[in-house]
Protein backbone atom coordinates (compact mmCIF):
# COMPACT_ATOMS: atom_id res chain seq x y z
CA UNK A 1 0.00 0.00 0.00
CA UNK A 2 1.40 3.05 -0.56
CA UNK A 3 2.44 5.75 1.92
CA UNK A 4 0.34 8.41 0.79
CA UNK A 5 -3.49 7.90 1.04
CA UNK A 6 -5.38 10.83 -0.65
CA UNK A 7 -7.62 8.97 -3.50
CA UNK A 8 -8.09 6.38 -0.65
CA UNK A 9 -11.17 4.67 0.80
CA UNK A 10 -11.73 3.03 4.18
CA UNK A 11 -14.44 1.29 5.79
CA UNK A 12 -14.73 1.55 9.66
CA UNK A 13 -17.75 -0.21 11.50
CA UNK A 14 -17.94 0.29 14.66
CA UNK A 15 -17.00 3.77 13.36
CA UNK A 16 -18.47 5.70 15.86
CA UNK A 17 -17.28 4.26 19.19
CA UNK A 18 -14.14 4.57 20.87
CA UNK A 19 -11.58 2.61 18.93
CA UNK A 20 -13.57 2.82 15.86
CA UNK A 21 -13.76 6.43 16.16
CA UNK A 22 -9.85 7.36 16.78
CA UNK A 23 -9.59 4.92 13.80
CA UNK A 24 -12.09 6.83 11.53
CA UNK A 25 -10.26 10.45 12.54
CA UNK A 26 -7.09 8.94 11.90
CA UNK A 27 -7.47 7.57 8.84
CA UNK A 28 -9.03 11.12 7.86
CA UNK A 29 -6.28 12.96 8.81
CA UNK A 30 -4.07 11.09 6.64
CA UNK A 31 -6.10 11.31 3.26
CA UNK A 32 -8.63 8.70 3.38
CA UNK A 33 -12.28 8.95 2.83
CA UNK A 34 -13.78 7.65 5.77
CA UNK A 35 -17.21 5.48 5.78
CA UNK A 36 -18.23 5.45 9.50
CA UNK A 37 -20.75 2.38 9.78
CA UNK A 38 -22.67 2.06 13.20
CA UNK A 39 -26.49 0.99 13.62
CA UNK A 40 -27.87 4.30 14.41
CA UNK A 41 -28.22 6.22 11.86
CA UNK A 42 -28.28 9.88 13.32
CA UNK A 43 -25.30 9.19 15.34
CA UNK A 44 -23.54 7.74 12.16
CA UNK A 45 -24.18 10.82 10.43
CA UNK A 46 -23.29 13.11 13.35
CA UNK A 47 -20.01 11.68 13.60
CA UNK A 48 -19.13 11.74 10.48
CA UNK A 49 -19.86 15.07 10.06
CA UNK A 50 -17.98 15.31 12.95
CA UNK A 51 -14.79 14.34 11.06
CA UNK A 52 -15.45 16.62 8.16
CA UNK A 53 -13.49 16.24 5.14
CA UNK A 54 -15.08 13.16 2.77
CA UNK A 55 -16.07 11.39 5.58
CA UNK A 56 -19.30 9.67 5.39
CA UNK A 57 -22.21 7.68 7.82
CA UNK A 58 -24.04 4.49 6.62
CA UNK A 59 -25.73 3.48 9.02
CA UNK A 60 -26.33 -0.61 9.68
CA UNK A 61 -25.59 -3.88 11.82
CA UNK A 62 -22.90 -5.46 10.84
CA UNK A 63 -25.02 -9.01 10.88
CA UNK A 64 -26.49 -7.61 7.73
CA UNK A 65 -25.00 -8.26 4.02
CA UNK A 66 -26.93 -6.01 2.46
CA UNK A 67 -25.89 -3.22 4.60
CA UNK A 68 -22.49 -3.77 4.76
CA UNK A 69 -22.44 -4.06 0.90
CA UNK A 70 -24.39 -0.07 1.19
CA UNK A 71 -21.13 0.69 2.84
CA UNK A 72 -18.69 -0.84 0.36
CA UNK A 73 -20.12 1.01 -2.18
CA UNK A 74 -20.03 4.28 -0.36
CA UNK A 75 -16.52 3.78 0.50
CA UNK A 76 -16.19 2.71 -3.99
CA UNK A 77 -17.68 6.00 -4.66
CA UNK A 78 -15.44 7.86 -2.58
CA UNK A 79 -11.89 6.49 -3.70
CA UNK A 80 -9.63 3.59 -4.38
CA UNK A 81 -11.01 0.63 -1.34
CA UNK A 82 -8.24 -0.52 0.50
CA UNK A 83 -8.67 -0.97 4.24
CA UNK A 84 -10.98 -2.02 6.37
CA UNK A 85 -11.01 -1.83 9.94
CA UNK A 86 -13.56 -3.84 12.69
CA UNK A 87 -14.23 -2.25 15.78
CA UNK A 88 -17.65 -2.85 16.88
CA UNK A 89 -18.92 -4.23 19.76
CA UNK A 90 -21.09 -4.10 22.83
CA UNK A 91 -20.04 -3.96 26.77
CA UNK A 92 -20.15 -7.53 28.08
CA UNK A 93 -23.01 -8.31 30.89
CA UNK A 94 -23.08 -12.13 29.97
CA UNK A 95 -24.23 -15.03 32.49
CA UNK A 96 -21.84 -17.81 34.10
CA UNK A 97 -21.17 -20.81 32.31
CA UNK A 98 -23.38 -22.26 35.05
CA UNK A 99 -24.43 -20.80 38.72
CA UNK A 100 -24.19 -22.86 41.86
CA UNK A 101 -27.67 -22.94 41.63
CA UNK A 102 -26.91 -25.09 38.28
CA UNK A 103 -28.43 -22.83 36.31
CA UNK A 104 -27.33 -23.37 32.69
CA UNK A 105 -25.61 -20.44 30.64
CA UNK A 106 -28.57 -19.16 27.98
CA UNK A 107 -27.58 -20.66 24.71
CA UNK A 108 -29.21 -17.56 23.20
CA UNK A 109 -27.33 -15.32 24.81
CA UNK A 110 -23.76 -17.39 23.86
CA UNK A 111 -25.00 -17.33 20.31
CA UNK A 112 -26.35 -13.25 20.03
CA UNK A 113 -22.77 -12.73 21.73
CA UNK A 114 -20.73 -14.84 19.29
CA UNK A 115 -22.37 -13.60 16.40
CA UNK A 116 -22.16 -9.86 17.11
CA UNK A 117 -18.12 -10.26 18.03
CA UNK A 118 -17.34 -12.98 15.79
CA UNK A 119 -19.71 -13.35 12.48
CA UNK A 120 -20.16 -9.59 12.15
CA UNK A 121 -16.33 -8.88 12.11
CA UNK A 122 -15.92 -11.79 9.27
CA UNK A 123 -19.26 -10.58 7.54
CA UNK A 124 -17.69 -7.44 6.82
CA UNK A 125 -14.00 -8.68 6.40
CA UNK A 126 -15.21 -11.16 3.99
CA UNK A 127 -16.93 -8.63 1.53
CA UNK A 128 -14.61 -5.96 2.12
CA UNK A 129 -11.43 -8.22 0.49
CA UNK A 130 -13.92 -9.35 -2.35
CA UNK A 131 -14.34 -5.72 -3.07
CA UNK A 132 -10.51 -5.07 -2.68
CA UNK A 133 -9.92 -8.15 -5.44
CA UNK A 134 -10.90 -5.61 -7.99
CA UNK A 135 -8.24 -3.10 -7.00
CA UNK A 136 -5.35 -2.25 -8.94
CA UNK A 137 -2.11 -3.49 -7.22
CA UNK A 138 0.18 -1.00 -5.61
CA UNK A 139 3.73 -1.19 -6.28
CA UNK A 140 3.92 -4.07 -3.47
CA UNK A 141 1.57 -6.16 -5.00
CA UNK A 142 -1.18 -4.98 -2.47
CA UNK A 143 -4.64 -4.55 -3.08
CA UNK A 144 -6.30 -3.95 0.57
CA UNK A 145 -5.94 -4.30 4.45
CA UNK A 146 -8.16 -6.14 6.85
CA UNK A 147 -7.46 -5.24 11.34
CA UNK A 148 -9.91 -7.02 13.01
CA UNK A 149 -10.36 -6.39 17.01
CA UNK A 150 -9.83 -9.04 18.96
CA UNK A 151 -8.69 -8.84 23.03
CA UNK A 152 -6.77 -10.03 25.65
CA UNK A 153 -9.60 -11.96 26.54
CA UNK A 154 -8.97 -14.57 23.58
CA UNK A 155 -6.46 -15.86 25.57
CA UNK A 156 -7.17 -14.71 29.35
CA UNK A 157 -11.01 -14.78 29.83
CA UNK A 158 -12.77 -13.64 32.89
CA UNK A 159 -15.12 -15.22 34.83
CA UNK A 160 -18.78 -14.51 32.62
CA UNK A 161 -16.33 -13.90 29.41
CA UNK A 162 -17.09 -17.86 27.77
CA UNK A 163 -19.15 -16.61 24.88
CA UNK A 164 -16.85 -12.86 24.61
CA UNK A 165 -13.33 -14.98 24.64
CA UNK A 166 -14.89 -17.27 22.76
CA UNK A 167 -15.45 -14.74 20.02
CA UNK A 168 -12.04 -12.79 20.36
CA UNK A 169 -10.38 -16.32 20.39
CA UNK A 170 -11.91 -17.14 17.34
CA UNK A 171 -11.00 -13.33 15.83
CA UNK A 172 -7.63 -14.36 16.72
CA UNK A 173 -7.44 -17.39 15.10
CA UNK A 174 -8.85 -16.56 11.94
CA UNK A 175 -6.56 -13.99 11.47
CA UNK A 176 -3.79 -15.85 9.98
CA UNK A 177 -5.54 -17.95 8.10
CA UNK A 178 -7.79 -15.05 6.26
CA UNK A 179 -4.45 -13.47 5.63
CA UNK A 180 -2.80 -16.61 3.69
CA UNK A 181 -6.37 -17.13 2.18
CA UNK A 182 -6.08 -13.44 0.82
CA UNK A 183 -2.28 -13.68 0.06
CA UNK A 184 -3.26 -14.63 -3.50
CA UNK A 185 -5.39 -11.32 -3.68
CA UNK A 186 -2.33 -9.35 -2.19
CA UNK A 187 -4.68 -8.43 1.17
CA UNK A 188 -3.45 -8.26 3.81
CA UNK A 189 -5.42 -9.17 7.45
CA UNK A 190 -4.24 -8.07 10.88
CA UNK A 191 -6.00 -7.94 14.32
CA UNK A 192 -5.35 -6.00 17.74
CA UNK A 193 -5.98 -7.17 20.87
CA UNK A 194 -6.12 -4.35 23.06
CA UNK A 195 -5.94 -4.71 27.05
CA UNK A 196 -7.96 -1.79 29.00
CA UNK A 197 -8.50 0.96 26.52
CA UNK A 198 -10.39 4.13 27.95
CA UNK A 199 -13.65 4.31 25.81
CA UNK A 200 -17.08 4.98 26.34
CA UNK A 201 -17.55 1.16 27.31
CA UNK A 202 -14.86 1.20 30.22
CA UNK A 203 -16.14 4.54 31.10
CA UNK A 204 -19.77 2.94 31.91
CA UNK A 205 -17.90 0.07 34.36
CA UNK A 206 -17.83 -0.17 38.13
CA UNK A 207 -14.73 1.35 39.73
CA UNK A 208 -14.48 -1.81 40.97
CA UNK A 209 -13.91 -3.35 38.07
CA UNK A 210 -11.67 -0.11 36.33
CA UNK A 211 -9.19 -0.45 39.63
CA UNK A 212 -8.60 -4.29 38.96
CA UNK A 213 -7.97 -3.46 35.26
CA UNK A 214 -5.40 -1.04 36.40
CA UNK A 215 -3.54 -2.71 38.70
CA UNK A 216 -3.18 -5.50 36.63
CA UNK A 217 -1.28 -3.56 33.82
CA UNK A 218 2.45 -3.54 34.49
CA UNK A 219 3.33 -0.19 32.47
CA UNK A 220 2.31 2.43 31.65
CA UNK A 221 0.10 1.98 34.93
CA UNK A 222 -2.60 3.42 33.23
CA UNK A 223 -5.39 2.92 31.12
CA UNK A 224 -4.50 2.79 27.00
CA UNK A 225 -6.12 5.36 24.86
CA UNK A 226 -8.05 4.89 21.33
CA UNK A 227 -5.15 7.01 19.72
CA UNK A 228 -2.88 4.45 20.73
CA UNK A 229 -4.80 1.92 18.78
CA UNK A 230 -5.30 4.23 16.14
CA UNK A 231 -1.82 4.55 15.92
CA UNK A 232 -1.91 0.75 15.84
CA UNK A 233 -3.96 0.66 12.82
CA UNK A 234 -1.83 3.54 11.26
CA UNK A 235 1.53 1.29 12.09
CA UNK A 236 0.03 -1.70 10.41
CA UNK A 237 -1.04 0.49 7.14
CA UNK A 238 2.47 1.65 6.96
CA UNK A 239 3.92 -1.88 7.51
CA UNK A 240 3.62 -4.03 4.53
CA UNK A 241 5.40 -7.13 5.75
CA UNK A 242 3.32 -7.26 8.88
CA UNK A 243 0.41 -10.04 7.80
CA UNK A 244 -1.58 -12.29 9.49
CA UNK A 245 -0.72 -11.43 13.34
CA UNK A 246 -2.41 -10.18 16.47
CA UNK A 247 -1.15 -7.71 18.40
CA UNK A 248 -1.86 -6.98 21.94
CA UNK A 249 -1.85 -3.62 23.11
CA UNK A 250 -2.02 -4.02 26.66
CA UNK A 251 0.85 -2.39 28.80
CA UNK A 252 2.17 -5.86 29.15
CA UNK A 253 -0.81 -6.67 31.37
CA UNK A 254 -1.35 -9.77 33.63
CA UNK A 255 -4.85 -11.14 34.05
CA UNK A 256 -4.95 -12.88 37.61
CA UNK A 257 -6.41 -15.83 38.70
CA UNK A 258 -9.25 -13.82 40.26
CA UNK A 259 -12.21 -12.57 38.25
CA UNK A 260 -14.79 -9.59 38.19
CA UNK A 261 -17.53 -11.36 38.47
CA UNK A 262 -20.24 -9.69 40.88
N1 LIG B 1 -12.13 -0.58 25.10
C1 LIG B 1 -11.49 -1.64 25.51
O1 LIG B 1 -10.86 -1.64 26.58
C2 LIG B 1 -11.48 -2.90 24.68
C3 LIG B 1 -10.65 -3.95 25.10
C4 LIG B 1 -10.62 -5.11 24.34
C5 LIG B 1 -11.38 -5.23 23.21
N2 LIG B 1 -12.19 -4.20 22.83
C6 LIG B 1 -13.00 -4.41 21.63
O2 LIG B 1 -12.91 -3.29 20.78
C7 LIG B 1 -14.12 -3.12 20.05
C8 LIG B 1 -14.56 -1.68 20.22
O3 LIG B 1 -14.72 -1.39 21.59
P1 LIG B 1 -14.89 0.11 22.13
O4 LIG B 1 -14.27 0.13 23.47
O5 LIG B 1 -14.47 1.09 21.09
O6 LIG B 1 -16.47 0.14 22.33
P2 LIG B 1 -17.52 1.32 22.01
O7 LIG B 1 -18.77 0.90 22.68
O8 LIG B 1 -16.94 2.65 22.33
O9 LIG B 1 -17.68 1.21 20.43
C9 LIG B 1 -18.26 0.11 19.81
C10 LIG B 1 -19.13 0.60 18.69
O10 LIG B 1 -19.68 -0.52 17.99
C11 LIG B 1 -20.97 -0.16 17.54
N3 LIG B 1 -21.76 -1.35 17.28
C12 LIG B 1 -22.43 -2.14 18.18
N4 LIG B 1 -23.05 -3.13 17.53
C13 LIG B 1 -22.80 -2.98 16.22
C14 LIG B 1 -23.19 -3.70 15.07
N5 LIG B 1 -23.99 -4.76 15.17
N6 LIG B 1 -22.73 -3.29 13.84
C15 LIG B 1 -21.93 -2.20 13.75
N7 LIG B 1 -21.54 -1.46 14.82
C16 LIG B 1 -21.97 -1.84 16.04
C17 LIG B 1 -21.54 0.64 18.73
O11 LIG B 1 -22.64 1.45 18.34
C18 LIG B 1 -20.33 1.44 19.18
O12 LIG B 1 -20.27 2.72 18.60
C19 LIG B 1 -15.09 -4.16 20.61
O13 LIG B 1 -15.11 -5.29 19.78
C20 LIG B 1 -14.47 -4.54 21.94
O14 LIG B 1 -14.79 -5.87 22.30
C21 LIG B 1 -12.26 -3.04 23.54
Amino acid sequence: MSSTFGGCSALVSGGAGGLGGATARRLAELGFAVVVFEPDSARVENFAREIGGNAVGVAGDHTDEAAICRAIEAAQERGRFCVNVNAAGVAIDAPATATAEGVPHDMQVFRDMVELHLFGPFNVSRLSAAAFAANEPDEDGQRGLIINTASTAAWDGQARQAAYSASKAGIAGMTTAMARDLAEIGVRANSIAPGPIWTPRLAGAPDAIKNALIANVAFPKRFGNAEEYASLVEAMLRTPFLNGQTIRLDGAMSTPLTSFAR
